[in-house]
């Protein structure tokens, strides 16, 4: 591994004026002040995968596009995952799900954290625990700490997003066990 672990903030939201890309900026600025990872933000809409478009298997690698071949180097750069995801109909946004689709190999034995939002009471769980399905598949290890932030739209005003009292403190102790999985699962990723 290296000194300091690389973590992917993926946005998932890609509709025009959605909130993904300002919670994403805030978990982004946290992650920097930190120090002891390394950070980028891959936000979906401008990643700008078409639904999946790849004739073979991912897991074969053999890809023939442009846009896939991009995801793969975004994706295989990290050694851990932040999603930011909205609850969509009681789900994850499809843009994440077809994001996961594109690739196989690249997500295997990764830790993923979730900071989670939606209009609602939910807070977005419901779209964490669907995700959370699609990336057992993939081997992958979502974690268990979290940020879920209900009732969205009253933490943005003319100042953009504020965050909910105890969401830093959340995302601190989320991001705390993201870099502890990440060292765990170095270990497995050298062997498997
Ligand atoms: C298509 C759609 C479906 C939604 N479904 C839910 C839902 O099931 N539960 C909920 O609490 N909020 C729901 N919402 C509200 C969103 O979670 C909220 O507007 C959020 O800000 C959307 O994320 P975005 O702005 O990043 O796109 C829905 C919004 C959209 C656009």
């Amino acid at each position: 591994m290296r000194t300091r672990p690389h973590v992917l903030i993926i946005v998932s939201s890609t509709r025009p004026n959605a909130n993904g890309p300002a919670i994403g900026s805030w978990v982004e600025a946290e992650l920097v002040a930190r120090g002891d990872v390394t950070t980028a933000v891959a936000d979906l809409a401008a990643v700008a995968l078409p639904l999946l478009d790849e004739p073979h298997h991912p897991s074969k690698r053999r890809y023939l596009h442009d846009h896939t071949h991009r995801w793969s180097g975004l994706v295989d750069a990290a050694d851990g995952f932040v999603f930011i995801t909205p609850e969509y109909n009681r789900g994850m946004p499809g843009s994440l799900k077809n994001a996961l689709d594109y690739l196989h190999e690249e997500w295997r034995h990764k830790p993923a954290a979730f900071v989670s939002y939606s209009g609602g009471v939910s807070g977005g769980t419901r779209a964490v625990e669907m995700a959370k399905q699609t990336m057992t598949a993939l081997a992958m290890w979502p974690i268990t700490e979290m940020v879920n932030i209900p009732r969205i739209d009253s933490h943005f005003g003319p100042a953009g997003f504020t965050p909910p009292v105890g969401a830093a403190g959340a995302l601190s102790t989320m991001v705390d066990s993201l870099v502890a999985h990440i060292s765990a699962t170095c270990e497995l990723r050298a062997i498997a």
